[in-house]
């Protein structure tokens, strides 16, 4: 996005190219440049990639500016006391005698002036970085313009505990967004007003952990590289955020656009175009303060401000203001009248609770705030009963189908009338919306990657559905105003709605690009080097332009038509967590359809574990259960689109080069909706040995059937053995096996006696080298998970609590 643009400033670049040539690159001391020739009048670096001069801002105002020369629309870098712009006749900027670099206005008043340490300043020069500094005698730089960023970093550029970025608004004042090193020493992304302060990115609702953070680096120092790497001291691991088009020689800018978001552009050389290669936020709505006090912002399917039912905006064409009351509750007028409350499904306002009160009835929760006159309204988290009574509404936003339990109660007025109006909703994301056209949806659709010899024949149909939704509903229906229609338009600036819409497009392109099968041919050599086959098709080992090893997995019988098929690949694609195997992209041509992903150096687990030459010792065993859990949980718990994998297996558990696991191949047995009941699903097909038993049934499919799995791969964790071979040299099924090794588990933990019983069910490879206390849990998590009954097991959430609980308390204790 280009940062201006008004008519004003729109100087197509063509006619700047003949006075660039007059330019010069160096400001001597006691020289000025002046805004009366702001066209010649300038500074430009040595390669001619950066201007410093003045600019119009509009009519008779200008900046001092530093900003790429050749690109289509201006783009400026940096800029001398924003929102300070200065006249456009007898305006300069003079490098004094004292060392400092003076921006006066026409009547001499000190505008900005650079802070000066040296009297020694010989010259001002604009380098081919894009930084303008000023250097000594010596050639020592005593100032430079990268110290004091404004909106935008370029490469080399270091942001460190004392720069903040602060994005402009609409009027090249300074706005409401900033990015720097919190206390905590993490970079992160801030709305700041008069109000509230809060932390957008990392996502407040994730653990540092999670985010991929590590608050204990005191460093606080970035830089963007040349080659689209951002590396950060708080980054974990110092993984670094990459441009999608990673490599030297492209020009770039990280920029804190007006609307909040942090992108990563790169230039178009041949057209001066700028392109997004990076994007911090990829669903808009989860940047803070977009719709204002009250507003809610929701996909229908672009990002969308609309007021919630009872209520209108403040100021029709301004979001920033969002929505007021149309009668007002608040405490000086509440007296006087009765209130009630609208319930938002799926909706939350991020912060502002006066209080947090667990396990309590909704009933009581709605008391609590209609006693309250300063309670604007309430949140209540049906599974936990936990209400958040609020103070004040912001940062407003509907989550896409039922994601999670979140339900918004707002007080209004009692004599509001607001039928007629409806709740806004977010259905971006839902599949059920591509899906329209699909007239084979319940047919044989896509089909997991089986082990070819280890499938189940029985296929079966399975309904997934949602089920606590209904108990609340005879509750709700006291005081539940029927729907409403109020959907606004995003009347956000020009400039704002392209820098949305971006967003937007990367929400649906980021992590996830279309790749043409002559490219996949290319990269894999003609298909020449087969990775493994499965029942679902062959995964071939490529390389792409970019030199990122990928797997292509060639999909066979996928009989979904194309949109249902990129739909739901967008989503998957979107899903980007360390312990599952990222998807780059999708070839969807003719009757190829194939899926781009990371290369995971050292296989499948399976592999590893049952027929390996690398000996997995404890820790890493363990490691393991712990990496798979977490990609699970996230699969389960935090997505947007909430995923069950249906075919979890040591096949489907990939290790990195550092043994790290990533789970492969999820998504693939349809995404789970959890809006409405009884959505069609396809038919999947699961793996043998690690089927839930409500699976073979035909009943009801939920997450539990992951859980399942997960247990039996606890169970070879530990053992080193595949329960398959287990039950062949048994002679038993294998569901019988389970159930006995279960039952026999059970009481030998029940009964205390494990420790020489243990040394026997654990791998004998590892003679005897483990934690007890791990081996323990995961022995008491298997016959949690493979409980016949699916409501009985954990979630994976609560697995991996345990999992971490157990991996804490004896990280002090040495292994014996
Ligand atoms: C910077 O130089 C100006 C004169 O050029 C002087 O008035 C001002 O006090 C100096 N500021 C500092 C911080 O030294
Ligand atoms: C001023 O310059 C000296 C040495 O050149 C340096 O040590 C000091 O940190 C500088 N002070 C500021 C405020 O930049
Ligand atoms: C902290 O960050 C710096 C800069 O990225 C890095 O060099 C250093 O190794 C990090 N320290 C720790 C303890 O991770
Ligand atoms: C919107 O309202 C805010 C806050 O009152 C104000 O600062 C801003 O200039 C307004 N924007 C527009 C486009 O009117
Ligand atoms: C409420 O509004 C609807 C539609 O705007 C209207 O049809 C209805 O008569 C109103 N009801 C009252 C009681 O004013």
């Amino acid at each position: 996005m280009a940062p201006i643009f008004s008519i004003l400033h729109a100087l197509p670049f063509l006619v700047l190219l003949p006075i660039i040539a007059m330019s010069r690159e160096i400001l001597p001391l006691k020289s000025s440049l002046s805004v009366d020739d702001y066209q010649s009048d300038l500074l430009r670096s040595r390669d001619g990639t950066f201007s410093c001069g003045f600019r119009a801002v509009y009519d008779n105002a200008f900046a001092f500016s530093i900003w790429y020369t050749n690109t289509a629309s201006e783009t400026v870098v940096w800029t001398a006391n924003r929102g300070r712009p200065v006249h456009a006749r007898g305006s300069a900027v003079t490098l004094h005698k004292g060392g400092a670099l003076v921006l006066t206005d026409y009547d001499g008043t000190v505008v900005w002036q650079s802070d000066n340490n040296s009297s020694d300043v010989q010259q001002a020069r604009l380098l081919d970085t894009g930084n303008l500094v000023m250097t000594s005698s010596t050639g020592m730089i005593v100032w430079q313009s990268f110290d004091s960023p404004t909106d935008t970093l370029l490469p080399t550029q270091h942001i460190v505990a004392t720069t903040k970025l602060v994005s402009a608004n609409g009027f090249h004042d300074p706005g409401h967004y900033m990015f720097h090193f919190t206390d905590s020493s993490v970079l992160s992304l801030i709305y700041d007003d008069a109000d509230v302060h809060d932390i957008y990115w990392p996502d407040p609702d994730d653990g540092l952990y999670q985010s991929k953070r590590n608050r204990y680096n005191s460093t606080r120092m970035g830089v963007l590289h040349g080659n689209g790497d951002f590396v950060s001291s708080d980054f974990a691991d110092q993984q670094p955020f990459s441009a999608s088009d990673r490599g030297s020689g492209i020009k770039r800018r990280l920029t804190l656009d007006p609307d909040g978001n942090l992108r990563l552009y790169s230039l178009d050389s041949s057209n001066g175009d700028w392109s997004v290669s990076w994007v911090a936020i990829s669903q808009p709505c989860n940047i803070h303060g977009l719709c204002g006090p009250n507003g809610i912002c929701h996909y229908s399917p672009a990002p969308t401000c609309s007021c919630p039912p009872g209520f209108e905006m403040n100021n029709p064409g301004n979001w920033t203001q969002g929505c007021k009351a149309i009668v007002d509750t608040s405490c000086s007028v509440a007296q006087v009248q009765s209130v009630r409350f609208v319930h938002l499904p799926d909706t939350d306002f991020w912060g502002s609770d006066q209080r947090h009160v667990d396990k309590i009835s909704l009933h009581a929760c709605r008391n609590i705030c209609e006693s309250d006159c300063n309670c604007r309204g309430f949140q209540y988290v049906i599974r936990e009963g936990t209400c958040f009574p609020k103070s004040f509404l912001f940062n407003g936003r509907a989550y896409p189908s039922h994601r999670s339990a979140r339900n918004m109660y707002l007080k209004i007025a009692g004599s509001t009338n607001i039928s007629g109006m409806l709740v806004p909703q977010s259905n971006v994301l839902d599949p059920r919306k591509h899906s329209r056209s699909c007239h084979q949806m319940d047919a044989k659709t896509m089909v997991p990657f089986p082990d070819v010899h280890r499938t189940s024949q029985g296929e079966t149909r399975w309904s997934y559905f949602y089920g606590f939704a209904a108990a609340i509903f005879t509750l709700e229906a006291l005081f539940i105003a029927t729907a409403w229609f109020f959907v606004s338009r995003w009347e956000l600036g020009s400039l704002e709605i392209q820098a949305v819409e971006q967003g937007y497009m990367m929400m649906a392109i980021s992590n996830f690009r279309r790749y043409n099968y002559k490219e996949l041919a290319k990269a894999t050599k003609k298909f020449r080097y087969e990775l493994g086959r499965g029942g679902s098709g062959i995964v071939y080992r490529g390389a792409l332009d970019d030199g990122r090893a990928v797997a292509v997995k060639m999909l066979e019988n996928v009989r979904q038509c194309e949109e249902e098929f990129q739909a739901e690949l967008r989503i998957i694609g979107n899903i980007n967590h360390m312990n599952l195997v990222r998807i780059w992209g999708f070839c969807s041509e003719n009757s190829h359809r194939m899926l781009v992903t990371e290369y995971i150096e050292n296989g499948s687990l399976a592999n590893i574990l049952f027929d390996g030459n690398i000996l997995l010792d404890w820790r890493r065993r363990f490691n393991i259960a712990v990496g798979v859990a977490k990609g699970l949980a996230y699969l389960h718990h935090e997505c947007l689109e909430w995923v069950i994998h249906c075919d979890v297996k040591p096949e489907n558990i990939l290790l990195d080069k550092d043994l790290e696991p990533k789970i492969a191949d999820f998504g693939l047995a349809k995404l789970l909706s959890r809006g409405g009941s009884n959505q069609k699903v396809s038919r999947v097909r699961g793996t043998i040995g690690y089927i839930a038993p409500e699976w073979i049934s035909s009943l009801q499919i939920t997450a539990k059937v992951d859980v399942y799995s997960y247990g039996v791969v606890l169970l070879e964790l530990v053992s080193g053995k595949r329960v398959l071979d287990l039950a062949e040299s048994s002679g038993e099924e294998v569901h019988v096996l389970l159930r006995k090794l279960v039952k026999l588990l059970a009481s030998t933990l029940l009964n205390g006696d494990e420790p020489s019983w243990i040394e026997e069910f654990v791998d004998c490879r590892l003679s005897g080298q483990f934690n007890h206390m791990q081996v323990r849990t995961m022995i008491k998590l298997a016959v949690a998970c493979l409980d016949d009954e699916s409501s009985k097991r954990p979630t994976m959430e609560s697995i991996l609590q345990l999992l971490l609980l157990a991996d804490e308390s004896c990280s002090s204790n040495v292994l014996r």
